[in-house]
């Protein structure tokens, strides 16, 4: 049986160069763009918070003095090679999603069809409130939805407006994307045992996502957190899936012996 997940850490265009051509049934992917560094004054890394550290009284306060881990971004000279990897390893009939802004989408939507894949249009993630930004701030991104060849979606009923809340609270990245939004993608363009990869895993949504809905995952990120929360994230959830499976199989098989010994009452009861 295929391993349900195989990750590592590695640079996204590097782990592509290793993977077969034609190999994977959906991408399903959430680049750090250059643009990300708008939000921020210097350096070429995005913050991802601060550290945490224990008061005298032995609760943990945010350390304002100390910006913990920053993740680096892609340039965006190397878009062009990234995503000829990603129409080589797409099998034919299937579909590439990719996160995106709107000064990205300007530059992503030409290579996409520069390197033979069909862009068909723009996804908007509705995040049901409001983010960053001191004017029309912004409560809304943009999934760019590209194919090779002809994959039918499994649900033509779902409009291109995604409301799915945004994450608020704990997590592990400030651009975590909610699990939820990910299952809708990878359960519309992808069947159960397909291989969803996923080059810049973050916290590893869409490994999540893959897994939750019966798919294998395959996927990279630079960082070592970023890879250990990913095989944290996943190996629970897998764990999870076991144990829910396990106590479903008893309860069937508990309501199997009630159902026997019933039919034996019955027939004793003819019987007499
Ligand atoms: C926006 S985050 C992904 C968040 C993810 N969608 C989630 O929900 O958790 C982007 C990730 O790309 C990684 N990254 C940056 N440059 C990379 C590269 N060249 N190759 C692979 N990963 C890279 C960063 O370390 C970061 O974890």
């Amino acid at each position: 049986m295929a391993k349900p997940f195989k990750i590592i850490q590695m640079d996204a265009i590097e782990y592509l160069r290793t993977i077969p051509d034609e190999s994977v049934n959906l991408i399903l992917t959430d680049p750090p763009y250059e643009s990300l560094e708008k939000w921020r004054n210097v350096g070429t890394t995005t913050r991802l918070g601060f550290e945490k550290r224990l008061n005298e009284d032995g609760k943990k306060v945010v350390d304002r003095s100390k910006e913990q881990n920053w993740f680096v971004t892609i340039a965006n000279e190397r878009l062009e090679e990234l995503l000829t990897e990603f129409e080589r390893v797409m099998k034919k009939n299937s579909h590439l999603y990719i996160h995106c802004d709107e000064t990205t989408r300007d530059i992503l939507r030409p290579l996409i069809d520069k390197v033979g894949l069909k862009f068909w249009k723009s996804l908007v993630w509705d995040k049901r409130a409001i983010g960053m930004g001191y004017h029309w701030r912004a409560q809304y991104e943009f999934i760019l939805f590209a194919e090779k060849g002809k994959r039918k979606l499994n649900n033509l009923g779902l409009g291109d407006l995604l409301p799915i809340k945004r994450l608020k609270g704990k997590q592990y990245y400030p651009t975590q994307k909610p699990l939820k939004l990910a299952q809708m993608i990878i359960e519309n363009s992808s069947a159960v045992g397909d291989v969803v990869l996923d080059t810049f895993m973050g916290a590893g949504t869409t490994g999540m996502a893959a897994i939750r809905t019966g798919r294998i995952f395959w996927g990279s990120d630079v960082s070592e957190k970023a890879v250990l929360w990913t095989r944290n994230r996943l190996t629970k959830e897998i764990e999870r899936l076991e144990t829910k499976a396990l106590e479903t199989a008893e309860v069937q098989d508990q309501q199997e012996d009630q159902n026997v010994s019933v039919t034996e009452e019955q027939q004793a009861g003819t019987a007499s």
